[in-house]
């Protein structure tokens, strides 16, 4: 009998707290794969320009920044929600990166050519090692085209906000669900409009919609696709 090995690359793309990171780090632990959040990447250049107070809207700035930035992502070193621990400059800004100032930004610099380029660049060359689940917008389109498997997963946003709002209060923070859903509306609207990489699904990503899907469910169909 010839025995299948699952696909080596898989992205994973959608759009804002549509469940990719959970699903991608439970794939990634099954299969032993390397697990890759490339949402980490824009958020830590985001970071570091609000840090240094720079001009958001200068993208010859945002760029330089973030081809010079040095964002060392480590396996987690504690057990509190995250897949992984994001250092720059000696730093845990693992969760720093997650706030609001950031939500409220990242998509804009996201959307500078030549952010992308340096990033996906760096992206597409560790993808490119297989064994590995690559989690974003364009990984299926943009950073490795060539993927053995391309997911797309969706859900309404009144879904995904409710999604992020029990992540914030599960953690303890304070949050306000109508003030979250309009957030997330304005992050896709910008992300699935811009020129460069825009958000959208692969022409051969299969598309789930989990709206009606809890986490495990969502698993146990892109295991199915692996087989
Ligand atoms: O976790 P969540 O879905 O809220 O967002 P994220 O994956 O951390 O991504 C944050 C932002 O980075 C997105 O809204 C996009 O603007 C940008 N991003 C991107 O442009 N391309 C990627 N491959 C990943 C993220």
């Amino acid at each position: 009998m010839i025995k299948k090995t699952p696909p080596s690359i898989i992205a994973l793309d959608g759009p804002a707290a549509s469940g990719k990171s959970t699903l991608g780090r439970t794939l990634a632990d099954t299969l032993g794969y390397l697990f890759f959040d490339t949402g980490v990447m824009y958020r830590a250049v985001t970071w570091i320009a609000l840090q240094h107070d720079l001009n958001l809207s200068d993208e010859a700035v945002i760029t330089e920044l973030a081809q010079k930035a040095q964002i060392d992502i480590q396996p987690p070193s504690k057990n509190d929600g995250r897949a992984c621990d994001v250092i720059i400059g000696g730093k845990d800004v693992t969760w720093d990166m997650r706030n609001d100032e950031v939500d409220a930004n990242v998509s804009v610099v996201s959307a500078y050519a030549g952010v992308r380029q340096a990033l996906s660049e760096q992206q597409r060359r560790i993808g490119l090692r297989g064994r590995v689940v690559m989690v974003g917008r364009d990984i299926g389109t943009v950073v490795l085209p060539e993927a053995d498997l391309k997911v797309y997963l969706d859900a309404s946003a009144e879904e995904r906000a409710k999604r992020r709002f029990d992540e914030i209060i599960a953690r303890g923070d304070p949050a306000d669900y109508e003030e979250i859903l309009r957030k997330v509306i304005e992050r896709d609207r910008i992300d699935s409009t811009r020129a460069v990489a825009p958000l959208r699904p692969a022409d051969d990503a299969v598309i789930i919609d989990s709206d009606k899907m809890n986490a495990e469910q969502v698993v146990a169909r892109v295991m199915e696709l692996c087989k």
